[in-house]
C-alpha cells in the first residue's frame, strides 16, 4: 500500500466466533458471502470486515490453528481486498516477560513459528518463518497497549523444544494463527497488525486449558475494547500517519 493512501477498508481475521462477537455487534456487521468454512461479516461497502475461520463440520468447534487461518486470510483478501489486515485473538503470555492475564498486546518486530522444527540447512530458518508486520510503536502508545513478539504453533500446550524456540525468539505471546496470517499478508502484499489478549500464562504452572476457559471472557472483553479503539484510530488515516507520525 502507498504510504500516503488512506486506510479505507480494514479486514480483521479471528479464529473463534466468541472472540469476535463484540466487534461484530459494535460495528453492526452483517454476514456477507464467504466461501469454504470462512465466515465474512461486513458493514456498508465493506469498510470494516470481520472474517472468521468458521466451524468444523465434523465436530462443530471453531477451526482454530494455522491451516484455517491461512485459508481465512486468503479468502478475506481475495473477496474484500482490505487496505490492512488485523489478526485479533487470544494468546498465552509469558510471566517472565511481564505478561498478565487480560493484558492486550500489539505485535512488534516479527512473527514466528515455534513448532515447525526442520533441522536441515535453510529449512530450519524457513520453519521459524520470521514474517513482517507494520511498525507498531506509535499505535501501541496511542491505544495504550503493550508490545510483544508473537510465536505461533498448532497446539494449545507445548513440548520442551517449543519452549526453547519461543525463548530463542524472545516471544512474549504464544498463539495459534498470527504467523500464518502474516505469511499470507506477506505473499499478497498487505499491511499486517496482530493484536492479542492473554488468557493463560505459558510459564505459570496451571494447565493451559483450565486457565484458558476461566479467563476467556475477561481476555475477550479487553481484546474487543482495544481492537475497536485501534480500528477507530487507523480508519481514514494514512499508513504514514499510523507508522511514523513524528516525521
Ligand atoms: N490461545 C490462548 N492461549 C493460548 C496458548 N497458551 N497457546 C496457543 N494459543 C492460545
Amino acid at each position: 500500500m502507498d504510504l500516503n493512501n488512506k486506510i479505507e477498508k480494514i479486514g480483521i481475521v479471528f479464529a473463534m466466533k466468541g472472540e469476535a462477537l463484540a466487534t461484530i455487534h459494535h460495528f453492526n456487521l452483517e454476514r456477507i458471502n464467504g466461501n469454504y468454512p470462512v465466515e465474512l461479516y461486513g458493514n456498508a461497502e465493506n469498510k470494516i470486515v470481520v472474517s472468521l475461520n468458521g466451524t468444523c463440520s465434523f465436530t462443530g468447534v471453531d477451526n482454530v490453528g494455522t491451516q484455517a487461518a491461512t485459508l481465512n486470510t486468503y479468502v478475506l483478501i481475495n473477496e474484500v481486498n482490505p487496505d490492512i489486515v488485523i489478526n485479533a485473538g487470544t494468546a498465552g503470555g509469558f510471566a517472565h516477560s511481564g505478561a498478565k492475564i487480560g493484558d492486550v498486546y500489539i505485535g512488534t518486530n516479527r512473527v514466528v513459528y515455534h513448532d515447525r522444527r526442520i533441522p536441515l540447512p535453510k529449512f530450519d530458518e524457513y520453519g521459524i518463518g520470521n514474517y513482517g508486520l507494520i511498525n507498531t510503536d506509535y499505535l501501541a502508545k496511542q491505544i495504550g497497549i503493550k508490545q510483544g513478539i508473537i510465536s505461533t504453533g498448532n497446539s494449545l500446550d507445548y513440548v520442551d523444544r517449543d519452549l526453547q524456540l519461543m525463548k530463542m525468539s524472545n516471544a512474549s505471546l504464544k498463539d495459534m494463527e498470527a504467523a500464518s496470517v502474516a505469511w499470507v499478508c506477506q505473499l499478497l502484499n498487505k499491511a499486517f497488525i496482530p493484536i492479542k489478549s492473554v488468557t493463560d500464562m505459558v510459564d505459570g504452572g496451571i494447565p493451559t486449558e483450565v486457565e484458558f476457559k476461566a479467563n476467556f471472557n475477561l481476555a475477550t472483553k479487553n481484546l474487543n475494547l482495544k481492537l475497536i479503539q485501534l480500528i477507530d484510530f487507523i480508519y481514514q488515516k494514512t499508513m504514514e500517519e499510523i507508522v511514523s507520525p513524528e516525521k
